[in-house]
């Protein structure tokens, strides 16, 4: 089964959102990154059968989001659909001064995570061990570290965690060879197809709109680089997914 794993299906993205959703002949994990993006994926999926959702506040957001934001993402984290906290992490690309409140969130919205036995979806950028010390403090968390982009050596250390890695559009890029790299050395129950939509275009559509049809260049993609079949990478990697994220196919 087709899964987009992490993709915001945002109506400001597109000229028709609908027909985005129409056009993926699969499953969609749409993310939230603050207070109205999250209400955007809660009244979503309540639209959409084939859609799910995370809710976080987002590193970026850090300076914004209020403990009402927090509060409401508790109340509605058990919602039918509902299957992870996210997007959620540290972002030290853009802002190195917030470092000590982007931690304080991340860590706090993992103990919400926790409590309520969600799976988590990180996004780490220039932060990667710091993000590792912090998810190495919650070992029982499921987690998925979306858009890997670290080395292999620092993907087998993640390993003694239940984590799961989520490969986007840089595989297909030029100058992905690291991602390669971590594609071919792990193994495929480890791995997540994800497209980061409306961000990240695979190529040949660099730079263009994404969106979660897409998914399919990053599986054929895979399954060139382990030289195995594009039909077993998507059926794997959806495995991966509805495992991962506790995936209730028949809501
Ligand atoms: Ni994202």
């Amino acid at each position: 089964m087709l899964v987009d794993t992490h993709c915001h299906l945002e109506k400001n993205s597109y000229d028709s959102l609908e027909q985005v959703i129409q056009n993926m002949p699969g499953i969609m994990i749409t993310a939230g990154t603050n207070r109205e993006t999250n209400q955007e994926v809660l009244d979503l999926i309540q639209q959409q059968k084939n859609v799910y959702g995370v809710l976080g506040i987002h590193p970026e957001f850090v300076k914004e989001y209020q403990e009402e934001d927090i509060r409401w993402i508790e109340e509605h984290i058990q919602d039918s659909k509902i299957v992870g906290i996210g997007e959620i992490g540290l972002d030290y690309h853009y802002d190195e001064e917030t470092k000590e409140e982007q931690k304080k969130l991340f860590e706090r919205q993992i103990l919400l995570a926790e409590k309520y036995h969600k799976t988590v979806v990180v996004h780490s950028r220039d932060a990667i061990l710091d993000t590792y010390e912090i998810m190495m403090r919650h070992p029982n968390v499921r987690y998925v570290l979306h858009c890997y982009g670290s080395s292999l050596e620092m993907a087998k250390r993640f390993l003694s965690l239940p984590v799961l890695f989520g490969i986007g559009g840089v595989v297909t890029f030029k100058n992905g060879t690291k991602l390669k790299e971590v594609v071919k050395e792990l193994d495929l129950a480890y791995l997540l197809l994800e497209t980061d939509s409306p961000y990240l275009s695979p190529e040949p559509y660099r730079g263009k709109v994404n969106e979660p049809k897409n998914v399919d260049i990053i599986a054929s993609k895979i399954a060139e680089i382990k030289g195995i079949s594009k039909e077993e990478v998507i059926e794997i990697t959806g495995q991966n997914a509805v495992c991962q994220f506790d995936l209730d196919i028949s809501l």
